[in-house]
């Protein structure tokens, strides 16, 4: 059976594509059949997995200017990782989501449906922001895990969050499962990091993992990298991350 999976946090640069594209790869390496839908309008993760902008993008297949099928691409590197991708260049996404998706809020949902007799494990990578476009990719999931970074206001941002999705939930009676949060960036020698860990574990709504902070993240997205596989003079992903990812690729897709 598939499952759909949105990482969000309506606060920009907490690593929701990081760790979207990062965990696709890792079921696409453990040999599920695995596609991501590039729901952001400024494109980042279509360009940090392919070169060349290809023919057809999300918005065309939202608009019905071509079928799911003719929009989708294999990654390079991985044969069981398909992307349907966004190119920020143009904005045709961010143009769609602001005139015609108000019209069609379920199109995200219709559409996952379609191409979930294909892909075992489907990730939704969002831009920041709580809009028309991440609602409708929020509904259109089976479970959002939120990714947060260990700073001061990160879980005043997360109950905003928690608060948000429960009246989306109830006015687009959604069943989303999120019960799993993710610290990134984490790092243990730092006192904040313990506390912001503690307090969101202590606080016993979650369960909460965390991924390291690890050079090697925007090393692999400047390359246009599977960080998996990519290493900078003989150095890859840190034992830790590489744990980290295995870890939170079980607990999602179990
Ligand atoms: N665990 C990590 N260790 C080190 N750097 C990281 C880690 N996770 C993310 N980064 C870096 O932080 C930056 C922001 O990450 P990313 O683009 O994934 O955030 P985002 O939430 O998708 O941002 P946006 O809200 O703009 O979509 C990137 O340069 C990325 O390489
Ligand atoms: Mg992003």
């Amino acid at each position: 059976m598939s499952k759909t999976v949105a990482f969000h946090l309506q606060k920009g640069g907490v690593g929701k594509t990081t760790i979207s594209g990062t965990l696709a790869c890792q079921s696409a390496l453990e040999g599920h059949k695995t596609l991501v839908i590039d729901c952001d309008p400024q494109g980042n993760l279509s360009s940090w997995f392919l070169k060349d902008p290809p023919k057809y993008e999300l918005s065309d297949v939202l608009q019905g200017r071509c079928y799911v099928g003719n929009a989708i691409v294999v990654a390079p590197e991985l044969e069981n990782l398909s992307i349907l991708p966004t190119f920020g260049i143009g904005g045709t996404l961010k143009n769609y989501s602001e005139t015609k998706l108000a019209e069609e809020p379920f199109i995200l949902q219709d559409l996952v449906k379609e191409v979930s007799e294909e892909y075992e494990h489907i990730i939704l990578d969002l831009s920041p922001g709580l809009g028309r476009l991440e609602r409708s990719a929020l509904i259109a999931s089976d479970e959002i895990v939120t990714p947060m970074t260990p700073e001061v206001f990160s879980l005043d941002g997360l109950e905003i969050f928690i608060d948000e999705l429960a009246k989306l939930k109830k006015n687009m009676r959604a069943a989303v499962k999120h019960n799993k949060i993710i610290i990134n960036s984490y790092d243990e020698r730092i006192r904040q990091h313990r506390d912001i860990f503690s307090a969101a574990e202590s606080s016993g709504r979650f369960l909460v993992y965390r991924i390291p902070v690890d050079p090697l993240f925007r090393k692999a997205q400047e390359a246009g990298r599977i960080p998996q596989l990519y290493k900078v003079r003989g150095r890859g992903m840190k034992n830790a991350t590489q744990q980290a990812i295995m870890d939170l690729d079980s607990c999602i897709w179990r």
